[in-house]
């Protein structure tokens, strides 16, 4: 355990940033027994308020009957009474009123009871007293208004200006919006790499007990990953935000769902060459795209901007490796139907259900018997942040501190991979339906 970072109370607002870059020396996974549940975490000690700042009051952030997500149960549960959610910001006050208020009905009102709402970032600014000062934003706002160098949707750069060295966690897809605005993306990842800010995003995948075993498999006997094959079949009835459903909001099942599965891909495949990704779509309009239990009106959606309900992709890697995915929207009920298969010399490493009920199958060389793992009670999303704040407040850089397994920079390069996909797709079709010139 290392001790404390100071807290931001007893100097100004920076100091963390220029120490970061060692931690590159940090192994790039994590030890999956080092991995507990929320019940059996050790805490770094330490008596002091943690002050965050939770931008955006929504579903990631408080919770939802969609999933498994609510980040703010796991900050409770890893900061215990230290916690002082200092500020909500959120455009939608009623809503950060009306969580608020059911927070500070329950056990854990000593977080939320002086938390104040503020419409954005800059009235956050005006009104910050000393005592308020962050150690940490959480930003879990609609990916459209993040991810560029533009103004109202800069907020990773308007914190870093604004609260330089104070830490970072970036819910995925980094960004949304045109395809032009990649290079913008990661610029943002230039200025947070540069800065040194701590930051991590939220792919929390990598985090599962599974994925860190499957890990420590390929580093234990040197393998080299030939192949990842990816399967991502969500439960479309359970689906009710209309946003989702539409490309102009949401830009696509890939790029806002399908990301966690291609972040997996590259987590185990290693780097893209993009111009080797190939994709077919069957999109809403073709007889056998019909879907009978969707939860929203689609004729209010432009006929544009409907989604495709199965896109299949396949590319290189730049290991030579062959990465293939493919996303469904085909399932009614609640679970989602999800497989990763890694394949290397000799072994496959097959993970199904993360989502639900992770297992791992692992077939070695020697026979042909699959070991079957089981991990009850994995919570990645708790994992996720307990790593995050291990690093805030890991101030001697303890070696034995488990690494942020999802920087910015890398989470632009799958941002990238899926706009590749969504691209490469709607070519395809567009072939298909091209008339032949005269
Ligand atoms: N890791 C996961 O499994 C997972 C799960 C759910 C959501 N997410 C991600 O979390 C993000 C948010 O999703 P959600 O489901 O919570 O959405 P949501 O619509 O439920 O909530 C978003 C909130 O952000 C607010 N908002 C909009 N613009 C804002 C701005 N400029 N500043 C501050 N707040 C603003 C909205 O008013 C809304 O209250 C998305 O990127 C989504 O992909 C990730």
């Amino acid at each position: 355990m290392g001790s404390r970072r100071p807290s931001a109370l007893d100097g100004p607002m920076t100091g963390v940033g220029s120490r970061r870059p060692s931690l590159a020396s940090r192994r790039p996974s994590i030890d999956p027994t080092k991995l507990v549940p929320m019940d059996k975490v050790s805490h770094v000690s330490g008596t002091d308020d943690f002050n965050v700042v939770f931008v955006g009051a929504g579903n990631i952030m408080f919770g939802s009957d969609e999933g498994p997500w609510n980040h703010s149960f796991r900050f409770e549960h890893k900061l215990g009474p230290r916690l002082k959610v200092v500020a909500l910001i959120d455009p939608a006050v009623d809503r950060a009123t009306a969580v608020l208020a059911k927070k500070c009905e329950t056990f854990v009102r000593s977080a939320y009871e002086n938390t104040r709402v503020f419409r954005n970032l800059e009235e956050f600014i005006k009104n910050l007293s000393k005592k308020d000062t962050p150690r940490a934003f959480v930003i879990g706002t609609p990916p459209m208004f993040r991810g560029t160098m533009q103004s109202g949707r800069d907020v990773e750069l308007q914190i870093m200006k604004h609260f330089p060295g104070v830490a970072l966690f970036v819910e995925k897809p980094i960004s949304t919006g045109p395809v032009g605005e990649i290079e913008e993306a990661f610029k943002v990842a230039k200025t947070i790499r540069e800065s040194g800010t701590l930051c991590s995003v939220g792919y929390m995948l990598r985090y599962l007990k599974a994925v860190q075993m499957m890990k420590q498999i390929i580093d234990e006997n040197n393998l080299t990953v030939m192949a990842t094959i990816a399967r991502y079949a969500c439960a479309y009835e359970a689906i009710a935000k209309p946003d989702w459903w539409n490309k102009s909001k949401s830009a696509g099942p890939i790029i806002e769902q399908g990301t966690h599965f291609c972040d997996l891909s590259r987590y185990f495949g290693g780097e893209v060459d993009m111009a080797t990704v190939v994709a077919h779509s069957l999109e809403w309009d073709e007889n056998a795209g019909h879907l009978s239990k969707m939860q929203i009106d689609e004729t209010a959606i432009a006929p544009e901007d409907r989604i495709p309900r199965v896109t299949s992709a396949t590319w290189k890697y730049e290991s030579g490796a062959v990465g293939n995915f493919i996303h469904v929207i085909a399932l009614q009920g609640h679970d989602y139907s999800c497989e990763l298969e890694v394949y290397a010399d000799g072994y496959q490493l097959k993970l199904v259900n993360p989502y639900v009920q992770p297992v791992l199958h692992v077939r070695k060389p020697g026979n042909d018997h699959e070991e079957i793992h089981r991990f009850p009670d994995d919570d990645p999303f708790f994992s996720e942040i307990s790593v995050w704040i291990d690093n805030i407040e890991d101030i001697e850089e303890d070696p034995e501190t488990s690494q942020i397994l999802s920087s910015y920079e890398d989470a632009c390069k799958t941002y990238a991979l899926t706009w590749a996909i969504r691209e490469a797709s709607e070519l395809s079709r567009h072939k298909k339906f091209a008339k032949p010139s005269a």
